[in-house]
């Protein structure tokens, strides 16, 4: 692999479904039972404060019966034994990435265990329960809310992003249907900047015509196998 230098991974939710997390657009469209808008918009977290804090608070509770699978494993190998340029851009909320030991990370939809001030930005970690309501430490107003990119919100990290796409000499999209952007974009990104771009997904998505090869199958038998490839004397 003389050739490739630079490489730039996303992630999705197909990466954490051999872990027990459930994927976003599984069976029925519905998400651990409720609609996307319901739970992910700035209108839900308007109308219903309510049931959008709670949702993400059962979802981060959920992250202490999960751990990080093969997927996870073989992608922090990488990041601890590629002496090139990588960066894992995940849109998952999870933490199992981190906890799986990668550290050249972003979550670009933000995280679980973390929450955000409404009133002045700040983002702090925060690993327990959430209400409504709950009082920033750094300004004092009552507006802290799940740190969780909703539906028209921008994803973080874009700058950092767009220059890692830039210049990279391989792309590759991991258990990601294609469906949400700026996300479903990266691919075709890559490909304008020369980059070979590989596919690993249990099924094909609305993006694998983008890339110069899919492999089919689950993320758990697929990246560690492409990993050890990658990193092969
Ligand atoms: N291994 C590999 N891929 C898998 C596996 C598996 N074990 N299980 C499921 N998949 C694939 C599915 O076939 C699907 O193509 O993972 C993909 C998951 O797609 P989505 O549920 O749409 O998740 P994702 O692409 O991450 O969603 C993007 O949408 O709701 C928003 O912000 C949310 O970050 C999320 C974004």
């Amino acid at each position: 692999m003389q050739d490739i230098r630079n490489i730039v991974v996303l992630t999705g939710a197909g990466i954490s479904a051999e872990s027990g997390i459930a994927t976003f657009r599984g069976p029925g469209g519905l998400w651990e039972g409720h609609r996307v808008e319901d739970v992910c918009t700035p209108e839900a977290l308007a109308d219903d404060p309510a049931l959008v804090h709670a949702f993400y608070d059962a979802r981060r509770a959920a992250l202490a019966r999960v751990t990080p699978n093969p997927a996870h494993l073989a992608l922090a190998r990488l990041d601890e034994e590629w002496g090139g340029g990588l960066l894992i851009v995940t849109q998952n909320v999870d933490d199992l990435h981190e906890r799986a030991g990668a550290r050249r990370l972003l979550h670009m939809h933000g995280a679980l265990q973390s929450a955000l001030c409404a009133a002045c930005g700040v983002r702090r970690r925060w690993p327990g329960a959430l209400p409504p309501g709950s009082i920033c430490p750094d300004c004092g107003a009552a507006a802290l809310r799940p740190d969780i990119v909703f539906f028209g919100e921008m994803p973080y990290a874009m700058d950092r992003i767009e220059h890692a796409l830039g210049s990279a000499d391989l792309f590759v999209s991991i258990g990601t249907s294609g469906a949400v952007y700026p996300a479903a974009g990266f691919v075709q990104r890559a490909r304008q900047a020369g980059a070979r771009t590989l596919e690993l997904n249990l099924e094909r998505s609305a993006g694998s015509a983008w890339f110069d090869e899919t492999r089919l199958g689950p993320a758990g038998t697929l990246v560690p196998a492409w990993v050890e490839t990658l990193l092969a004397p």
